[in-house]
């Protein structure tokens, strides 16, 4: 089954709108035309606006968030809306970043409501899981993941889940410089693929497109995307630089 490659950049709490125009004058020349690998740029919330009005007349590059409230409206102060988001022009929501599932306490059922109101916004998911080194050398990498899964991904249909693309960050790996080897990769995300698959059925599983996220950088992307389960990166570091991210792109283009 032939998946079209993702590669989305997380700026975090990166890039200032001025920053962001700089960003993008440079990026979008290079990437001006639709190409066959999808691109997707998540700015702070305050950068999006910016970047949309940058972003706007590009046929190759999405908008997306990096985060939303479940919450349609109303008193819930400092929170952002589906509606909103949906305003500015983002086709994208990074759900369950693990910074947020540690620092912010976010737990698989209210990131699972969160992935609900995406859905029906007509946004789509990024959907983040991930171990933890502790848990991996404990042997919990498997139902961690599994967890994750079923918990954030309760009560979508099959037929959802072709807007639901999955970001695989091993949090030992995100911002450390340690990246996954491509054999890890590949081997957790087969396994990530499998546990889509008892969930939704082998159509399902076999179109979900899987993000690597964790210290992707230049110099190991292509090796990383060549592995058969890897579609696309999530990028940090890495993608607060135009001419990186852009050499990360071009091997989602050429992978
Ligand atoms: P780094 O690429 O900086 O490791 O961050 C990965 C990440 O968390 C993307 O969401």
């Amino acid at each position: 089954m032939s998946r079209k490659n993702i590669i989305a950049a997380n700026w975090k709490m990166n890039m200032t709108p001025t920053e962001t125009a700089a960003f993008l004058d440079p990026f979008l020349t290079t990437f001006s035309d639709a190409v066959d690998c999808d691109i997707v740029i998540a700015p702070s919330f305050v950068s999006l606006a910016k970047a949309s009005e940058e972003i706007t007349p590009n046929p190759a590059v999405s908008l997306s968030a990096q985060n939303m409230s479940h919450e349609a409206s109303g008193a819930f102060t400092g929170e952002t809306s589906a509606a909103m988001l949906l305003d500015l022009g983002c086709e994208y929501v990074i759900l369950g970043h693990s910074e947020r599932r540690s620092l912010y306490n976010e737990c698989d059922s209210v990131i699972n409501k969160k992935v609900h109101a995406t859905l029906a916004a007509g946004m789509k998911p990024i959907l983040c899981i991930g171990e933890s080194l502790e848990e991996r050398e404990g042997g919990k990498l498997e139902s961690v993941l599994t967890s994750q899964l079923e918990g954030s991904l309760a009560d979508v249909s099959a037929d959802q889940m072709a807007n639901v693309v999955i970001a695989y960050e091993p949090v030992w790996a995100i911002g450390t410089g340690v990246t996954a080897t491509s054999g890890q990769a590949q081997e957790t995300q087969k396994f990530v693929r499998s546990v889509l698959e008892k969930l939704f059925g082998a159509d399902v599983a076999g179109a979900t497109r899987i993000q690597y996220g964790g210290s992707v950088k230049p110099g190991n992307a292509g090796e990383l995307i060549a592995q058969p389960d890897i579609d696309g990166f999530l990028v940090g570091g890495a993608a607060l630089d135009p001419t990186s991210f852009a050499e990360i792109v071009k091997a989602g283009i050429a992978g």
